[in-house]
C-alpha cells in the first residue's frame, strides 16, 4: 500500500495493552503502516498514543468493530496484509452487571472482522495473517496447584470470559473451515502505564493517593499472575513475526500474587513515595462483598512460548510495579481525565452496594 511495505490493523489500539502494542509497532517497523482501528469507548484514549501519533506511518480511524459496512470500507482503503485483533470489552465486573455488551463486541465484534478478512484474503493468504490476543480467563479457574497451558480445556466462568473463549472458537473455527491464516496468543493480567483505573492495580493506585477505601473482594485470597504489559506487547511482536499458523500460545509472568498481598506491597511502596508513615495505607484497606462467580486462581505455564520463540518477562515484579505507580504519581493530567463523568457513575454503581 503506497509507499509502506506492509499494511497491519491494530484493533483497540487505543485501550491499555493496545496503546502499548501500537507504540511498539509504529516505532518498531517504520515500512508498515500501522492503523489504530478504536470505538473510543469509555476504556478508549488518545491520550495513550499522544507521543506516537504524528508519526508518518501512523493513522486512527474511529470505527466500531461491529459494524461490518465501515470494516468492509477499512479493508478497502488500505489493503491489510494483517489484523492484531485487541478491540475488546475487558472488564469482569462490567460483564456482569451487562453481559451482551461483551457478547456483541467480543464475539460479533471478532466475527465481524473474520469475515471481513475472509472475503479480502480469499485469493491469495501468502503473508497474510489475524492475530488473536485474548486471555488466560477462558481456561476457567485453577485450584491452589497446577498451570494452564495451551492444551488445558476451556471452562469460562464469567461473560467476559465466555465471550473470549468464544471469539477463540470463532478464529479457529475460520482456520479449519477457510484456511484463514490466524494465531491465538492468551495471556494472564497485565499492569503498567496506561491501565483503566477500574482494573485491581490502578484502582488501588489512585485510591491510595487520595486516601479512600481500598475495596478487596472476599478475603483477598484469589490469586492472578501478573506481567507487565510492555512485555506482553512484545511477546505479540515476536509471536506476530515468528509464531506458527494455527496455533495458540500462553504468555505469564511466571508471577502469582494473592490479591491482599499485591494490596499490600503496593501500600507500602506508595507509603515511602508519599512520604507517609509505614502502615498508614495499609488502614485503608476493607472487604467487601465477593465478585459473583469468582475465579480463584490463575496461572500460566508460558513454556512452549519460551522454548519456540525464546520469549521471557523482562522485568521483576517488584521493579515494574515501581515504575508503573511513577507513571501514575507523575501522570496526574491522565488519571483525571479518565477518572471525571462517567467513571464516578460507574464507581458509585459498582461499589456502593458492596
Ligand atoms: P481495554 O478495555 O483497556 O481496551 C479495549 C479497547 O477496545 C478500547 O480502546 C476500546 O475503545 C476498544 N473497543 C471496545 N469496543 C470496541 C468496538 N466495538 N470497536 C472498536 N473498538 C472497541 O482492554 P485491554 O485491557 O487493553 O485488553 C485488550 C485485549 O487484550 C482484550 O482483547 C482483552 O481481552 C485482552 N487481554 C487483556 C488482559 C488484561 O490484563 N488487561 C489480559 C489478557 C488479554
Ligand atoms: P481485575 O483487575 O478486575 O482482573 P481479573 O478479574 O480480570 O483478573 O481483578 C484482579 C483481581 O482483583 C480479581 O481477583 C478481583 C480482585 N479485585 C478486588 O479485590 N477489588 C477490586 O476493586 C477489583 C477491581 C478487583
Amino acid at each position: 500500500m503506497g509507499a509502506f511495505q506492509k499494511s497491519i490493523a491494530i484493533t483497540g489500539g487505543a485501550g491499555f495493552i493496545g496503546s502499548h502494542v501500537t507504540r511498539l509497532f509504529v516505532k518498531n517497523y517504520p515500512s508498515c503502516r500501522i492503523v489504530n482501528v478504536d470505538a473510543l469507548t469509555y476504556a478508549g484514549n488518545l491520550e495513550n498514543l499522544r507521543d506516537i501519533d504524528q508519526l508518518p506511518n501512523y493513522i486512527f480511524e474511529h470505527a466500531d468493530i461491529c459494524d461490518e459496512q465501515t470494516i468492509e470500507q477499512l479493508f478497502g482503503k488500505y489493503n491489510f496484509d494483517a489484523v492484531i485483533h485487541l478491540a475488546a470489552e475487558s472488564h469482569v465486573d462490567r460483564s456482569i452487571m451487562d453481559p451482551l455488551a461483551f457478547v456483541k463486541t467480543n464475539v460479533l465484534g471478532t466475527g465481524v472482522l473474520l469475515n471481513t478478512c475472509r472475503k479480502h484474503w480469499s485469493d491469495n493468504r501468502d503473508n497474510k495473517l489475524f492475530y488473536h490476543v485474548s486471555t488466560d480467563e477462558v481456561y476457567g479457574t485453577l485450584g491452589e496447584t497446577g498451570f494452564f497451558t495451551e492444551e488445558t480445556p476451556y471452562d469460562p466462568r464469567s461473560p467476559y470470559s465466555a465471550s473470549k473463549a468464544a471469539s477463540d472458537h470463532l478464529v479457529m473455527a475460520y482456520y479449519h473451515t477457510y484456511s484463514l491464516p490466524v494465531i491465538i496468543s492468551n495471556c494472564s493480567n497485565n499492569y503498567g502505564s496506561h491501565h483503566f483505573p477500574e482494573k485491581l492495580i490502578p484502582l488501588m493506585i489512585n485510591n491510595i493517593k487520595h486516601r479512600k477505601p481500598l475495596p478487596v473482594y472476599g478475603k483477598g485470597e484469589n490469586v492472578r499472575d501478573w506481567l507487565w504489559v510492555e512485555d506482553h506487547a512484545r511477546a505479540i511482536d515476536t509471536i506476530f513475526h515468528s509464531g506458527t499458523i494455527g496455533e495458540t500460545y500462553n504468555i505469564g509472568g511466571f508471577n502469582e500474587w494473592k490479591n491482599i498481598d499485591l494490596v499490600k506491597l503496593l501500600c507500602s511502596l506508595m507509603d515511602k513515595k508519599l512520604g507517609r508513615a509505614a502502615g498508614e495505607s495499609e488502614k485503608l484497606i476493607t472487604y467487601v462483598k465477593d465478585r459473583a462467580g469468582h475465579d480463584l486462581r490463575y496461572a500460566i505455564d508460558a513454556t512452549k512460548l519460551n522454548k519456540a520463540l525464546g520469549w521471557k518477562p523482562s522485568l521483576q515484579f517488584e521493579e515494574g510495579l515501581e515504575k508503573t505507580v511513577d507513571w501514575y504519581l507523575n501522570n496526574e493530567e491522565w488519571i483525571n481525565h479518565v477518572t471525571t463523568g462517567q467513571y464516578q457513575q460507574y464507581y458509585a454503581d459498582q461499589y456502593s452496594r458492596r
